[in-house]
């Protein structure tokens, strides 16, 4: 019956989200996303957009006060961004990376508070797992937190922390008892102003510029116990957790770029004529279009799969969070390549949005754990 194939046909209201985030982005975000690369600047514009339509943090649950999108809403919300401008999807992917630990193990108070605030508007959210000698073994971290009384002392550096210095929150992994390596990790909320916060010089990049990527510097800094999010000792497992969930969204940037570049490639494909016709009508520019559209439709097809996942919270989430990403980012690395190629001398220069494309794609590579690791979870979490 027609019903059955609806498996494979997004609702009404997905359809809707893509075609709104589509024309909100190339009206308000695809304007500055040269300049914002060129320059290495926060796209604000951006920022103000997606606040202005609730799309800077769709996840956040309609009882906290937020749009209360599903998995595949966010990764569409996302993939849109990410077409126009790689650096201003970082918005509401690293808000869903950042605050998912609250939303998955934190208190109902820690929920109210941080994600409303969220939500509203009033601050970031970013993610600090990462440390100069603690990157794919993120068990392997040194910040420490001890208890003193009411309150946790935290020290440490945290490392690549997206949109830190812009962001007001802040999960930090931290160890709270060495002997016990994972299981001795704790996860807390801390705040910008919270006194001995500081941030390292902004990364110098070979893409994503428009995203700041700093160290975060915690020196001596006292927290209230209560910010402590789940129980002691389950950190690890958390940041592990949502991970999963936001490994999806990685692949949704990845598409997102990806399309961006089949797009413009396609389109000037068109238009530019060698040997006496558009060079869209040789077969061999004709077959690399058809290569680069097949993986990306393969892409987007195990990353909603993946989202649907995410959603239900499936037992093979780990899996299909790590495929995905896994999947989606090197299809986009080559989609990209083979986008600058079709543009051949034009698009190796900053006069086309190739070449950032390009740049931008490789990082969906490597964050949010590198494709080698990705490999790493598939094989210990094989379907
Ligand atoms: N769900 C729930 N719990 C999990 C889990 C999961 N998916 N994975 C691990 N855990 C918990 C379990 O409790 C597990 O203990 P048991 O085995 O007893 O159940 C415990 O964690 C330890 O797990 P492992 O033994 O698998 O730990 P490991 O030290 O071998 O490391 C790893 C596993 C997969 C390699 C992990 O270290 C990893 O994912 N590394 C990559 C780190 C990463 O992705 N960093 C990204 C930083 S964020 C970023 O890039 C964003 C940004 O701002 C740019």
């Amino acid at each position: 019956s027609g019903a059955d194939f609806d498996l494979f046909r997004l609702s009404e209201e997905h359809d809707m989200l893509r075609e709104a985030v589509r024309s909100l982005a190339e009206a308000k975000i695809a304007p500055y996303a040269a300049e914002v690369d060129e320059q290495g600047r926060f796209p604000s514009e951006a920022l103000e957009a997606l606040q202005a339509n609730d799309l800077h943090a769709v996840h956040v649950p309609e009882e906290y006060g937020g749009a209360g999108a599903d998995a595949l809403a966010t990764v569409i919300v996302i993939e849109e961004v990410a077409r126009v401008c790689a650096s201003s999807s970082l918005i509401p992917a690293v808000n869903k990376l950042g605050s998912l630990p609250v939303q998955l193990s934190g208190s109902e108070a820690l929920k109210q508070k941080y994600l409303g605030a969220l939500a509203r508007g009033e601050g970031m959210f970013s993610y600090c797992l990462s440390e100069p000698d603690a990157g794919s073994d993120a068990a392997g971290m040194k910040t420490r937190a001890v208890r003193d009384g009411d309150f946790w002392v935290l020290n440490g550096v945290k490392r690549w922390i997206t949109n830190a210095g812009v962001s007001e929150f802040y999960t930090v992994m931290a160890v709270t008892d060495p002997e016990k390596r994972s299981k001795g990790i704790s996860a807390f909320v801390v705040e910008k102003g919270d006194e001995g916060v500081s941030f390292g010089a902004p990364e110098k990049k070979l893409g994503i510029k428009g995203s700041p990527t700093r160290e975060v510097y915690l020196d001596n800094v006292r927290i209230p116990a209560d910010r402590m999010i789940g129980e002691e000792g389950t950190g690890f497992a958390t940041a592990m957790k949502t991970l999963d969930h936001t490994r999806v969204t990685i692949a949704a940037q990845a598409l997102g770029i990806a399309q961006g570049a089949l797009d413009y490639a396609a389109g000037y494909v068109k238009e530019r004529k060698q040997f006496g016709k558009p060079i869209g009508d040789f077969q061999g520019v004709q077959f690399m279009l058809a290569d680069m559209a097949m993986k990306l439709e393969a892409a987007r097809q195990l990353t909603y799969a993946a989202a649907a996942k995410s959603q239900r919270t499936d037992a093979d989430l780990t899996f299909f969070g790590a495929a995905a990403k896994c999947f989606a980012s090197d299809a986009a690395m080559e989609i990209t390549t083979d986008a600058v190629q079709l543009l051949g001398g034009y698009g190796y220069t900053r006069d086309y949005p190739l070449e950032r494309m390009m740049r931008d794609a490789k990082i969906t590579q490597i964050y949010e754990g590198t494709n080698q690791i990705q490999r790493i979870v598939m094989a210990r979490n094989l379907p």
